[in-house]
């Protein structure tokens, strides 16, 4: 792999937002006729700058070897819930690698880097959530220890 992954920092928060911008299109804008596509653009420097402050959050990038973002990651521990006190979660909240860029290891070494940090973090269970359709990575995260633990049912109404 011909990438490097490093922590985001307030100057790249532009890339970040582009990357949750093709995120939200080619995931949620395929798969989920609610999913509102300009929230990235219109909340998501707002939230991601916010992110870069907190402890319990992780934002990462991947650049190619010529300086361009071609991914992101984004991390966080979860709160500790009063019904499971014993869970620490680290929670994988998004992750998108560049369709130039895909199948050479860029997901994994970022993946890879979350796992360390939310080790770190003193988290004992990692989560992540995605469209049941979203085949591919579904099988991206099953080849990394994820298995279906609960499973969300809607109905149109
Ligand atoms: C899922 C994703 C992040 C994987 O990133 P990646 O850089 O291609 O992953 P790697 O090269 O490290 O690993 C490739 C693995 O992913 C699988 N894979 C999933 N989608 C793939 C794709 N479009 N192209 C190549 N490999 C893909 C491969 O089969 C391979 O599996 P293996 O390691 O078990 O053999 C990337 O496909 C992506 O951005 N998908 C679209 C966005 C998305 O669905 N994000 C997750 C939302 S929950």
């Amino acid at each position: 792999m011909n990438a490097v992954v490093v922590r985001a920092t307030s100057g790249s928060v532009p890339q970040l937002v582009a990357s949750a911008t093709a995120l939200f299109a080619e995931d949620g804008g395929q798969r989920d006729p609610w999913m509102d596509l300009t929230w990235p653009r219109r909340e998501g420097s707002a939230y991601f700058a916010d992110l870069l402050h907190r402890d319990d959050s992780l934002c990462l990038l991947a650049f190619s070897a010529s300086g361009s973002a071609i991914g992101h990651l984004i991390g966080r521990i979860r709160r500790p819930d009063p019904l499971r006190p014993g869970a620490v979660v680290g929670v994988l909240e998004s992750l998108r690698v560049d369709t130039a860029h895909r199948g050479i290891g860029v997901g994994t070494a970022l993946a890879e880097e979350f796992f360390a940090w939310a080790r770190e973090s003193g988290a004992n269970q990692l989560s992540v959530t995605a469209y049941a359709a979203n085949e591919s990575a579904i099988s991206f995260y099953r080849s990394r220890g994820f298995a279906p633990f609960e499973l969300t049912l809607h109905a149109p109404l």
